[in-house]
């Protein structure tokens, strides 16, 4: 008789957001006349810009044809893509960071997912709590947690860094020594940073104890100060202890079209081995590269006018991050985040629980966010709102909101 990966019963029923889509549904079939306004899960909501949608129609136009027709991609990237990356998000921003040590792939959800696996079963990993779910989910698919413990929530190998308004959402160094250590900034689902100084402490700390920085920087077209660092490659000895995952769907609206890359940089080994040719031999094994189609709207986006479209949809999003932070703030709640990332991060009121305030303002309000204890037991009481709405929509939310 077969047997399944047992890690999988571990895992809670099913995925966060899936989660919320199902409860939404619900309050939905029971209420059909009420207009919901989704702030939940962090999908943009504005349309892929003229300078994608051109690259788009000119690459399926060559598609149509056998002289320009493509086949298998590269499995780690077509190299027009990998030069302008490098260029563009690396060297031309003075990090050192050349074309075969980025990967590219269809998004940062499946490569932090992945990730994990060319590191030992061993490994103990540490996560910022709050956290993204699928650094920690994937890690108990792997067998790499331990046992969990329901009433803190917490798995027992897993290191847990909480992040909370007690110390200004600033990981401290764990007392036990990590193997991989994941960040996430700007983060979500705080939507607070570190600053160039702040990740230089986790750099110095990373290669003094031998442990790799999965960096997810998702959410580094956000950055709005000058201190935050937009790739953890501006922090000296970056390079022999961090790998940094990129999307392209919050700064370009992919969500739907799915494109990312990892970079691994060469200096990054385990004694010898280089991770660079470890992620290269995963790469190439089990990804038969992102489409043709795709990459084209991808180096678009690095385009004069894809970089002028694209910042106004930031600059569209990061309004709707400043209404609800005011709006917030003028009702009497604590909110953080919002300046560096498109999400805010409320404290519910009167320490209500974070799902008890996700029922509330589903029935009261018609507004749907993200519980912040469904992030990590340092979520709890804590409460999330994305910016990825429309203006109408975030300003409806608002009043709404104000009017409860
Ligand atoms: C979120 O809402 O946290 C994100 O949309 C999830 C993701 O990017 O996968």
């Amino acid at each position: 008789m077969f047997k399944v990966n047992e890690n999988y019963l571990k895992l809670p029923g099913s995925y966060l957001f899936s989660t919320i889509a199902r409860k939404v549904a619900a309050y939905k079939e029971a209420h059909p006349d009420k207009e919901i306004i989704r702030l939940g899960i962090g999908d943009v909501t504005q349309p892929l810009a003229p300078a994608i949608i051109d690259a788009l129609h000119k690459a399926v136009d060559e598609m149509a044809l056998a002289e320009s027709f493509r086949g298998y991609a590269p499995d780690l990237g077509y190299d027009f893509l990998r030069n302008t990356i490098a260029w563009e998000d690396y060297e031309a921003r003075g990090c050192q960071i050349a074309a075969d040590e980025i990967f590219v792939s269809d998004g940062a959800k499946s490569d932090s997912g992945n990730i994990q696996e060319i590191f030992s079963e061993d490994c103990r990993i540490a996560v910022c709590d709050p956290v993204y779910p699928v650094y920690v989910d994937t890690n108990v698919m792997a067998g790499r947690t331990g046992t969990y413990d329901p009433a803190s929530e917490t798995w027992s190998r897993v290191i847990y860094m909480p992040c909370t308004a007690e110390n200004d959402f600033v990981p401290a160094f764990p007392s036990e020594n990590p193997d991989l250590i994941y960040l996430c900034v700007p983060n979500n689902p705080t939507g607070t940073t570190l600053t160039r100084s702040q990740l230089q402490g986790w750099v110095d700390y990373a290669n003094r104890i031998g442990a790799v920085i999965i960096y997810d920087a998702a959410y580094e077209a956000y950055i709005t100060e000058d201190d935050v660092p937009h790739s953890i490659y501006e922090c000296q000895g970056a390079r022999t202890c961090a790998i940094e995952i990129r999307s392209f769907s919050k700064n370009a609206g992919f969500t739907g079209v799915r494109l990312g890359f990892t970079v691994v940089p060469k200096d990054l080994k385990a004694g010898e081995v280089s991770l660079n040719s470890l992620w290269a031999r995963r790469h190439g094994t089990k990804f038969n590269g992102a489409p043709y189609i795709i990459q084209r709207a991808g180096e678009a986006c690095y385009s004069p006018e894809g970089k002028v479209q694209l910042k106004a949809q930031v600059d569209y999003y990061m309004e709707n991050a400043r209404i609800i932070k005011e709006g917030l703030a003028a009702c009497g709640y604590e909110v953080f985040g919002g300046v560096n990332a498109p999400y805010i991060w409320l404290k519910t009121p009167e320490g209500m629980d974070s799902w008890d305030f996700f029922d509330y303002l589903l029935s009261e309000a018609n507004v749907v966010g993200t519980p912040g204890s469904g992030f990590g037991p340092s979520g709890r009481g804590y409460f999330r709102l994305t910016a990825f709405g429309s203006h109408e929509n975030t300003k409806k939310a608002m009043e709404r909101i104000r009017n409860l």
